[in-house]
């Protein structure tokens, strides 16, 4: 086999989308497009991947890592003078080159293998992935000549007469012998409508040679789509979610209602996983085995353990156990730890705070910067106060203690083992283990005071 490289696109501002980001980095499923394109390409095995970067190119260069090299193109002069400026770190190399867009995140591993096997199956020179598109308007064209080869690809905006009519369109996608393609680069001039150096053309002067340039035509145009504008974002968006759901059905995971089931690349759910409608899961989640999630929740880079059951809520960056119940309506935000068995009921917040197994928080409370044991009862109402408006202070609550309704526990405070505390309770001093504290003004009763009053008499 050849060597093999790959020069990624992503110096564009990508005008058409209309935002301040970047578009290389605007998210599909979560993951900026760029990430995918690198995800995909690295199942194909390659001896050097170089990003061309330019627009915002720090903040692309975060999300490229280690996994390619980059290469600044200061200018954005074109898709074909953004490929030379690679041309120092390939252009001594024999072997194969491909070219991908930064832009076209639903192409797949198996697409670029496809690419590859075709292009050195055939011994050519320059390959083009192409696609029959239902509406190929702002793709460039491949056109063909009478033997059926690729003679040239000519861009939506210069295309005349029949050209537009052609509904094979270029994807982007090419593999080109690398050395015929830097050779031929130095050839291509930006005399056209956009004033640009097209990579494309370099099908047309490789051809007008004589050398071999063949199309691989993919029949899922689908995945080919570019993405220009936030319609195309959309579109991506929902291929991406049929695809990503599809493959968790197929391991054995309930999606209830798969077209509001939102789940993201790095999510791993095991099997009889049951989903209901309007979940989002995202980040580095793991779903244990017979966990129920939704519906309407939101889970970010969490652990969920086996059989825990979460409805209306979202949670962040935490650790749930086994057999835990969330919600609904509860939020857990990041740095929680919840045990196995616990129960964190409706309307509950949890920020910072370990809970441990069978502990239970049942309603509307706040549990902040909080060690909480095992089998600990914390009554409706609850908070911990934790923060004076400049510093945060941490609450202990030890193993099978008692917390009352509407307590406040001001912090730094500890509760002993074992030890109650009666409802309305503000404790402001540690609670020893086995007592029972109560922190609230004593009740006096006024006999016959309320008839009295309301038979005064007005002036
Ligand atoms: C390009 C192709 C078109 C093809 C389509 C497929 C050209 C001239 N046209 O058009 O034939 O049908 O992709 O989606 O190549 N970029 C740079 N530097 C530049 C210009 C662009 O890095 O100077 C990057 C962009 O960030 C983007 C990619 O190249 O990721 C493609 O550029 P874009 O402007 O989106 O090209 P299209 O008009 O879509
Ligand atoms: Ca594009």
């Amino acid at each position: 086999m050849a060597n093999r490289y790959a020069v990624i696109l992503a110096a564009g501002q990508g005008t058409r989308m209309k935002s301040k980001l970047y578009k290389v980095l605007h998210p599909v499923l979560g993951r900026p497009m760029v990430q995918h394109v690198i995800e995909q390409l690295k199942t194909v095995k390659l001896d050097k991947m170089i990003t061309i970067v330019g627009h915002g190119a720090e903040k692309v260069s975060e999300h490229i890592g280690n996994d390619s090299q980059m290469v600044l193109q200061e200018e954005q002069l074109g898709t074909g003078h953004a490929v030379l400026q690679a041309e120092d770190l390939l252009k001594d190399k024999d072997g194969t080159t491909i070219v991908v867009c930064g832009d076209t995140p639903l192409i797949t591993g198996e697409t670029y293998q496809a690419l590859f096997a075709h292009h050195e199956q055939e011994d050519a020179m320059a390959t083009v992935l192409t696609a029959k598109a239902p509406d190929p308007s702002g793709y460039g064209r491949v056109i063909r000549n009478d033997r059926n080869e690729v003679e040239r690809i000519v861009e939506h905006k210069d295309a005349v007469g029949s050209e537009l009519q052609v509904d094979e369109i270029n994807t982007g996608t090419y593999c080109f012998d690398n050395k015929a393609l830097f050779e031929a680069l130095h050839h291509v001039s930006n005399d056209n409508v956009q004033g640009e150096y097209y990579l494309p053309d370099v099908i047309g002067i490789l051809q007008s040679r004589n050398e071999k340039v063949s199309a691989f035509q993919t029949s899922d145009f689908e995945e080919t789509l570019g993405i220009n504008d936030r319609v195309a974002l959309a579109q991506a968006e929902k291929t991406m979610k049929k695809r990503i759901n599809e493959a968790h059905m197929r391991n054995g995971v309930t999606l209830i209602d798969p077209d509001h089931t939102y789940i993201g690349p790095d999510v791993v759910i095991e099997q009889d996983v049951l989903i209901h409608p309007g979940s989002v899961i995202k980040g580095e989640t793991t779903i244990r085995t017979d966990a129920e999630i939704g519906p309407h929740t939101e889970i970010d880079n969490c652990y969920i353990g086996r059989a825990s059951v979460i409805k209306q809520s979202v949670a962040r960056e935490s650790h749930i156990g086994n057999r835990v119940q969330v919600g609904p309506f509860s939020h857990i935000r990041p740095e929680a730890s919840i045990g196995n068995e616990a129960k964190i009921g409706n309307f509950v917040e949890v920020k910072k705070s370990s809970l441990g197994d069978k502990s239970k928080v049942p309603h509307l409370s706040y549990i902040g910067d909080a060690d909480v044991g095992n089998n600990v009862n914390i009554g409706c109402g609850t908070i911990t106060v934790n923060y004076d408006g400049k510093n945060k202070y941490l609450t202990t609550i030890e193993d099978d203690a008692f917390i009352g309704c509407n307590s406040n526990l001001v912090a730094p405070v500890t509760v002993g083992k074992g030890s109650f505390v009666a409802a309305g309770s503000t404790i402001t001093k540690d609670v020893p283990e086995d007592a029972l504290s109560i922190a609230r003004a004593r009740q006096a009763n006024k006999e016959g005071y309320a008839s009295r009053i309301k038979n005064q008499k007005k002036d």
